[in-house]
């Protein structure tokens, strides 16, 4: 108990914690040990940002993927997934629409679709960005090779996510079939971090066989690669998938991460993730007061987003993007926050 406190003091004053340490506390997960990392969180989050939150229009623009990891909904073994993938007009379109509504970040995120080729990519980063030019664009369409992460960043690109999902190599290798890498995946975010790209790395939260010590593990990754944002959310299982059986993360041991990513790296973009809306109605809200500043409302047509199923229930699938910021917007103001429209930097340089 008393170790507890002394660790969670040393983590609060900014100093680097053992592996050992984040997976005591991690362990410890009591409501008054979330109470009081949630207090120090929103504290640290207020010197940097106040009660701001971003919002970063996310446009799903195709749900065809060659790979098959093993969480996933829209996996290539997914018979039942219905197919789709956004034209460079709709697509387009879509950030005309989330403009006019103040949106200044568009997050294009898409599973590993061959038919989207680097050259296709790099027309589209290049036309959002000539329409745009006070927007920030950021990629989120998986594993590449390190010249097409250069192609995409000359073209304009700004940001990059992609999530590690485990630091642990071997909990890396039960979530992900033999023909994908954990080595991959980590020169993956190297390579997007030394191309100048802001960067974010993520993993969910209570993914088949993670423990204290694979979290543990992430925490220790996130505080010496340092990347510019963080994204976590629970794990949902997908019907259809290998874990459709599995149970799903939870909302307290979700919110208990958020707030140490964010004493980890104070100037961090945290969203609070709509999978975290997705486990308890008032979801969103919890993650904003436990550490969280972006919120990503779903730009993408109401005609596909139930589509992009990555895991089942998901929320926000029927509202229009002019819905979707309305109700997010009283979401926050509700808890004492408010929606900026600015591009939303990382405070944070490479
Ligand atoms: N539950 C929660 N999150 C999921 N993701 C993929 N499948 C699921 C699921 N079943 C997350 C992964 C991926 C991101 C786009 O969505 O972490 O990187
Ligand atoms: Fe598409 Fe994992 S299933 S990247």
């Amino acid at each position: 108990m008393e170790k507890i406190r002394e660790t969670t003091e040393k983590l609060i004053s900014g100093e680097r914690l053992e592996k050992a340490e984040f997976a005591a506390l991690i362990r410890a997960n009591s409501p008054q040990l979330r109470e009081k990392l949630a207090a120090a969180a929103d504290e640290k989050r207020r010197t940097f940002y106040g009660s701001s939150v971003y919002i970063r229009g996310l446009i799903e623009f195709t749900n065809c993927c060659k790979n098959n990891c093993l969480y996933c909904g829209i996996r290539r073994s997914q018979v039942c997934a219905e197919r789709y993938r956004l034209s460079e007009e709709d697509i387009l379109a879509c950030c005309d629409a989330g403009h006019e509504l103040g949106f200044r970040t568009f997050v294009l995120q898409g599973g590993e679709d061959p038919y989207f080729t680097p050259e296709r990519i790099e027309d589209l980063v290049r036309a959002i960005k000539t329409a745009h030019p006070d927007c920030a664009v950021t990629l989120s369409v998986g594993e590449q090779p390190r010249e097409v992460y250069a192609l995409w960043k000359a073209a304009g690109a700004d940001r990059y996510l992609l999530r590690h999902e485990t630091a642990d190599k071997a909990h890396y290798e039960k979530l992900h079939p033999s023909e994908m890498s954990f080595e991959n995946r980590m020169r993956c975010l190297h390579d997007l971090k030394s191309l100048g790209y802001q960067v974010g790395c993520g993993m969910m939260i209570g993914s088949p066989f993670q423990t204290p010590e694979t979290l543990a593990e992430d925490l220790c990754f996130i505080q010496s690669f340092r990347p510019q944002m963080v994204g976590m959310g629970p794990f949902i299982p997908a019907a259809g998938t290998p874990f459709e059986k599995e149970r799903a993360g939870t909302l307290e041991e979700t919110l208990l991460l958020l707030s140490l990513v964010r004493l980890i790296l104070p100037e961090v973009l945290l969203p609070a993730t709509t999978a975290l809306g997705t486990i308890d109605p008032l979801g969103r809200e919890k993650g904003i007061l436990a550490g969280a500043n972006v919120v990503m409302p779903n730009l993408s047509p109401v005609s596909v987003r139930k589509k992009y199923a990555l895991y089942d229930s998901k929320i926000c699938t029927g509202d229009e993007a002019a819905e979707c910021l309305r109700c997010l917007a009283a979401r926050m103001h509700r808890i004492g926050f408010e929606i900026v429209t600015d591009r939303g930097d990382s405070k944070l340089v490479n």
